[in-house]
């Protein structure tokens, strides 16, 4: 026969005075808030002192054509007065100063505005080149109380371009190329247009690294219709540059023919004219001859 064992567990039950209870849970408080306290105040010095005092806005990304100028905004935000001017720095993504300039960047850079208390601290980049197509950080040091705080933005990735080609080929005058040579990386659209209706499209494809600083996006169509061709450069669904093609069998001749039956209209007045006036001399002449 099996036996059933129940096994009972009696909860031990401790009786203790309610004041008790109380004043522990009283000291219990006091201890937790005073720590919280301390670390509230420790987190509200530390956030005011890094985080909430100054921001630093920069565009994520800026397009710029080959050789041109540009200018990298950046601009100051604060919670409370600046006791002290800030120093500002520039640098690209290597670590590289820009701005006081090293000599990479020497004579091509300048502050828009050198008021050391203005809170614009946009660069002006001159004769921007290949190498240029990188990302810059804008960073300032205030001092507050006797502390130095060092900030950065989240940076401004330059992404240049050079012009937009859009011509027939040379060894197949019916077939109509775009080509543009763009920053490596991705984002670059580039797209044919007939008459509103997109034709082809390429982009840069992300992981396609050549040696040279810049890659060539290219895009051949075939001339099929007439009318307006458009090649457009998009970075981020934004158009940054395009060049237009027109398909027109030689418009001139058609819309404006040669008034060749008037020139020859107006060539024959003279003609005639001289020709009346011979032929009346010489009969002149013959009535004249005549006995
Ligand atoms: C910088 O980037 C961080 C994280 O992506 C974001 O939370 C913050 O708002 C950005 N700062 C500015 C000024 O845009
Ligand atoms: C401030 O910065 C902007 C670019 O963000 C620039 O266009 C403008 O001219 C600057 N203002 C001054 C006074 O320099
Ligand atoms: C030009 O290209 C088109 C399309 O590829 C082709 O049909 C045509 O024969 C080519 N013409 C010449 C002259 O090569």
């Amino acid at each position: 026969m099996p036996v059933c064992v129940c096994i009972h567990w009696v909860a031990p039950i401790i009786f203790v005075p309610c004041h008790l209870v109380r004043d522990m849970l009283e000291i219990i408080l006091s201890i937790v808030t005073e720590w919280a306290l301390s670390q509230w105040i420790f987190l509200h010095v530390m956030v005011s002192g890094t985080c909430s005092l100054v921001t630093i806005h920069q565009p994520p990304v800026l397009t710029t054509a080959l050789g041109h100028d540009v200018v990298m905004p950046c601009h100051l935000t604060h919670d409370e007065k600046m006791l002290t001017p800030s120093v500002l720095y520039w640098t690209d993504t290597n670590n590289v100063r820009v701005w006081r300039p090293s000599e990479n960047y020497e004579g091509r850079v300048d502050l828009l505005d050198h008021d050391v208390l203005s809170l614009n601290k946009s660069l002006l980049l001159r004769k921007v080149k290949w190498t240029d197509g990188r990302k810059y950080l804008c960073k300032v040091s205030i001092t507050l109380q006797d502390k130095r705080f060092r900030m950065s933005g989240n940076g401004t990735l330059l992404m240049v371009y050079d012009t937009v080609n859009f011509k027939p080929t040379s060894h197949n005058q019916s077939l109509l190329c775009c080509e543009v040579n763009v920053t490596q990386g991705p984002g670059f659209v580039l797209s044919i247009f007939h008459i509103g209706y997109n034709l082809q499209t390429v982009d840069t494809a992300p992981g396609n690294v050549s040696a040279l600083p810049y890659v060539t996006l290219s895009q051949t169509i075939y001339l099929r219709n007439k009318g307006k061709y458009e090649c457009q450069l998009h970075l981020n669904e934004e158009l940054v540059a395009k060049n237009i093609y027109y398909h027109l069998p030689e418009p001139d001749v058609e819309v404006f023919p040669e008034p060749w039956f008037l020139y020859v209209a107006l060539l024959l007045v003279p003609v005639t004219i001289l020709l009346s006036l011979v032929t009346a001399m010489l009969m002149y002449r013959c009535c004249v001859c005549l006995p």
